[in-house]
């Protein structure tokens, strides 16, 4: 439950599984408090109005525009960030094939990218090339660089359907 003293409201957010007590703006998003107050530069700050996909988040498991959310409706909630997703030493396996495929030019739209893709093989780990195109659909490149960032999440996807397979089981 929040507490509201002026301008500022106390809220507690679970983060990439830890639980932060916080004093923020009274509307203040879910991406300024990631960024400002918890120092989470993973979700980026692009067009600010649910358009871009730069900030996606997950929230209970699900791609979520973090620069529309207020953060104090997202209490209780599992919120996770690239950060949380995996590190240099464990990378998630969207991570890893995005390295793997040099997925990048500017790099500023990979968050959403990443999260995005996450979510949906999440769910969905052997998903179509069309159901992958279909999740990423809002998530805006302003380099171009949408074919190598398709490849990446395909080589991912491989990758996951390969830890899923039964032994025996036909690729
Ligand atoms: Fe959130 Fe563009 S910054 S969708």
């Amino acid at each position: 439950m929040a507490s509201v003293s002026g301008d500022s409201i106390d809220i507690t957010l679970i983060v990439n599984g830890a639980e932060h007590a916080l004093r923020v703006g009274r509307r203040a998003t879910l991406l300024q408090v990631l960024r400002h107050d918890l120092h989470l530069n993973g979700p980026k700050y692009g067009c600010g109005l649910g358009q871009c996909g730069a900030c996606t988040v997950h929230v209970d498991g699900v791609a979520a525009r973090a620069c529309v959310i207020p953060a104090a409706k997202v209490q209780g909630r599992a919120i996770t960030t690239l950060e949380g997703l995996g590190d240099r030493a464990r990378p998630h396996p969207v991570q890893s094939a995005f390295i793997a495929a040099q997925a990048a030019q500017c790099g500023y739209c990979l968050n959403g990218m990443i999260m995005s893709a996450a979510a949906l093989l999440a769910h969905e780990p052997r998903s179509s090339a069309q159901a992958v195109r279909d999740a990423l659909a809002g998530n805006l490149c302003r380099c171009g660089t949408h074919l190598e960032i398709l490849a990446a999440v395909e080589r991912a996807t491989r990758a996951l359907a390969d830890t899923a397979r039964t032994p025996g089981e036909p690729p």
